[in-house]
């Protein structure tokens, strides 16, 4: 039964109906956990790969991701300022991005007023950002770059680069004659 199940999944790929096969999963999946949890008599809660229930605020029109990226459940995009996401980025688990910020000094109110300022994020294609990261207002990610679960980004990060810790630093690159050949033979996922 569960070779037909994985045969139908694999045939709904073939056919291009990924949508429809990431559903058939994630369905199976929920199935497989409620006889657990009826078996065990405990309640534990399936959380969809790669997937969906994450919150975003601030001006929407200003938010664009492209389709073959992905958002892990729990992130947090706030997008007054602008927030871009190319292509086949990964945001894991609870990330939060900031693309805005208050004046705290030169405003009338304390600990801030309702002027906003804008300080828009780019992250640039083939990204991935790990979970609990933090990224901060202005900041542009670059190519291939990948940043460190919990890390705070507080500056651009260059093409490439591997950047982890708090302030987020470059503590590596990617291999990049690799990255680019798997970048011609379009091997992404
Ligand atoms: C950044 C990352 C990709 C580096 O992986 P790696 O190259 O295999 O690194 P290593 O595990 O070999 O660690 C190398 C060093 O960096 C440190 N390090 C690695 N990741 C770190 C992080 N996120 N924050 C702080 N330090 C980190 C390690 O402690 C180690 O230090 P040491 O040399 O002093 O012992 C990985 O650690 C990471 O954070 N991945 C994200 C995980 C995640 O969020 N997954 C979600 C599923 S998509």
């Amino acid at each position: 039964m569960k070779y037909f199940k994985q045969l139908f999944i694999q045939f709904l790929y073939l056919a291009k109906l990924d949508i429809m096969a990431d559903k058939v999963q994630s369905q199976l999946k929920h199935a497989a956990l409620y006889r657990l949890n009826r078996k065990l008599s405990c309640t534990l809660r399936f959380v969809d790969e790669g997937g969906g229930d994450f919150a975003i605020a601030g001006d929407l029109s200003k938010y664009s991701i492209d389709k073959t990226s992905y958002i892990k459940n729990g992130c947090y995009i706030e997008c007054n300022g602008g927030v871009t996401i190319g292509r086949y980025c990964h945001l894991s688990r609870e990330v939060t991005i900031f693309s805005s910020t208050h004046e705290y000094d030169s405003r009338p109110k304390i600990p801030y007023d309702e002027v906003i300022t804008p300080r828009p994020v780019v992250i640039k294609d083939f990204v991935w950002v790990g979970s609990h990261a933090i990224i901060l207002g202005g900041v542009t990610i670059g190519e291939g770059a990948i940043i460190g679960a919990g890390s705070v980004v507080i500056k651009d990060v260059p093409d490439y680069a591997i950047v982890f810790g708090n302030p987020g630093r470059v503590v590596g690159h990617r291999d990049v004659d690799h990255f680019n050949k798997l970048k011609e033979e379009k091997k992404f996922y």
